[in-house]
């Protein structure tokens, strides 16, 4: 059987409120994008993932869906999305939409039907409880954004569940017509012509429920405040049944691509969902290289900063490239619309911006998988300089600087400091177009300020700039489509031990292909017993040396192709 298509492709992200603002409302729109898609394809992506733009009272920057079948009046209309789409498929891109089904909006007609009473027909497409013996919430989970994971419902008396916000109430999955509805609305969107989903928290979809349906409390890591409880509701026992369900219901009548949002996933996890023979899905979205920068198992998750150990870097990515090789497919990815900027995170976004961020990206798209590029990484573009809280338009950031600091002690300087590392709207300032004033993404007022480097960082300086890191994404990009040791070779980490460089080959058949990345800005001596034939790609300029005791340059990258 032919390989499937989207192994070879690269991905795009779009994030359509900080993408191109069409008509000076200061919000990103679907003509917005469209009148962009040249520009996407002198990069040469192949695929785009468009986040949600459906109709959603926008608490949490629309994944929070009041109608999956209607286009958010602000990004324009069906018409506008129609007109995106043809526009892609003649330019040979491929749509994947996001697909958000483990939870809707509270405004949601399924929702507000749930609400009227308990012996609403709609009432179990949701997940209620009772209040605890005190009235207090069923369990001492906390939600992803703050505060209880139970929102009390005083007219009906019951609790229900939410993860995220407590506008967006999760889906009872257990229940046979929620799944027939997430079935229906996905044929909806194949049947005009998407070409795949990426699936929002995907691995959130059953739970674990006790034999008298309840759900218990998570362990205790905060004494005396809500737990974490991502762990409980991850990987749940119907899980693999429910993806089987979709793909036998709906993913195997059409040819997509598709990617799970996987939150705490196991590598076996992956290979069983990703499995190309048995598997449900294209892909997973694995958050293990994501975690490594902080404490792990603390109390405040995310926001418990740590440096990153390039040791743990590799261990996690060789674990991910040697355990999915033959057996499932990575997807490939350093940054996506909750996390920061890479070149900032992993990277130096100072004097070494350029060269920095063209080493991750040598990193990642020489590695096995499919990798997909989130707006403005292909620019080298950087964090957001918050000055204070007040700088936050991402509930998660607001809410948890709030609690943080006004329930849990924390000092305002050390939360701050974790929202200016970690936090979301460093991904979601607008896209940097041009020098003109809010680097052309509006005409308007932007709905975030942009990032106030854009007069140096714009796509029009990149585009006129052959050693921009855009022509640099441009090439890798160019280089997978043309030799298929990227895609299928086999990968090898090497220099395990090394603190300063990441190296690994790709091997197929005869060929071997090396990628060297220095990950600091140090001038280490690169001690490998191979010899170059050619050098395929760097980050700067080739010093015709070849590879015997190389001195690699700060932060250099470069893949070469051994005799
Ligand atoms: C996913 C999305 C994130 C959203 C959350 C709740 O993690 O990527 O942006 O806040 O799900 O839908
Ligand atoms: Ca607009």
């Amino acid at each position: 059987m032919a390989q499937p298509w989207w192994k070879s492709s690269v991905a795009y992200q779009i994030y359509p409120r900080s993408f191109c603002d069409s008509n000076g409302d200061g919000v990103g729109d679907l003509p917005g994008i469209t009148s962009k898609l040249d520009y996407l394809r002198t990069l040469g992506i192949d695929v785009v993932w468009l986040s949600p733009i459906y109709q959603s009272p926008n608490d949490d920057g629309g994944y929070d869906i009041s109608d999956y079948r209607a286009i958010a009046p602000e990004y324009g209309s069906m018409a506008d999305f129609d007109q995106m789409l043809a526009q892609m498929h003649q330019r040979g891109i491929r749509l994947m939409m996001d697909l958000m089904v483990n939870h809707t909006s509270d405004e949601h007609p399924w929702f507000t039907e749930a609400c009227k009473s308990k012996d609403n027909p709609y009432r179990n497409y949701y997940i209620w409880r009772a209040p605890a013996a005190d009235g207090g919430p069923p369990n001492n989970w906390e939600a992803a954004f703050s505060g209880s994971a139970w929102e009390f419902h005083a007219p009906t008396g019951e609790y229900y569940l939410h993860m995220f916000s407590k506008k967006q109430p999760e889906l009872y999955w257990e229940n046979a017509l929620v799944r027939a509805e997430v079935h229906a609305l996905m044929r909806f969107w194949l049947d005009k012509g998407v070409d795949g989903f990426r699936m929002d928290v995907i691995n959130m979809v059953s739970k674990t429920y006790a034999a008298d349906g309840s759900l218990p409390n998570a362990p205790v890591v905060r004494p005396g405040f809500l737990q974490p409880a991502f762990t409980l509701v991850t990987n749940g026992p119907r899980l693999v049944e429910y993806l089987q369900e979709m793909r036998r219901e709906v993913l195997d009548h059409y040819d997509t691509i598709t990617v799970g949002e996987a939150p705490c996933a196991t590598l076996r996890q992956g290979v069983e969902i990703t499995h190309p023979e048995t598997g449900a899905l294209g892909m997973l979205f694995q958050f293990e290289h994501m975690d490594l920068d902080s404490v792990p198992g603390h109390g405040e998750g995310k926001w418990a900063l740590q440096k990153l150990q390039l040791g743990d870097l590799k261990t996690s990515l060789s674990r991910w490239q040697d355990g999915l090789a033959g057996r499932g497919w990575n997807s490939l990815y350093l940054s996506n619309h909750d996390q920061p900027r890479p070149v900032s995170r992993f990277g130096d976004d100072g004097v070494h911006r350029v060269a920095s961020a063209k080493m991750l990206a040598t990193l990642l798209h020489g590695m096995q998988g499919t990798p997909y590029v989130y707006q403005g990484e292909e620019l080298g573009m950087t964090n957001k300089p918050y000055a204070s809280v007040d700088d936050c338009y991402d509930l998660e950031s607001r809410n948890m600087f709030r609690t943080a600091t006004q329930e849990r002690g924390i000092d305002p300087e050390v939360a701050l400091q974790a929202i200016r590392t970690k936090g979301r709207d460093n991904a979601r300032t607008p896209m940097q177009w041009n020098a003109s004033a809010h680097a052309g993404f509006t005409t308007g007022t932007p709905w975030q300020p942009v990032n106030p480097n854009y007069p140096a960082v714009h796509s029009e300086a990149a585009l006129a700039d052959a050693d921009s890191v855009f022509h640099y994404y441009r090439a890798l990009i160019a280089l997978r489509k043309a030799h298929s040791v990227l895609v299928d070779g086999r990968y090898k980490l090497l220099l395990a031990e090394h603190p300063e460089i990441y190296a690994y080959l790709r091997a197929l058949g005869k060929k071997r292909w090396l990628v060297v990345c220095n990950f600091y800005g140090g001038t280490p001596v690169l001690d490998v017993p191979y010899r170059a034939a050619q050098r395929v790609i760097g980050n700067y300029p080739e010093t015709g040396v070849g590879l015997q005791n190389m001195v690699l340059r700060p932060y250099e990258a470069a893949i070469f192709r051994l005799e």
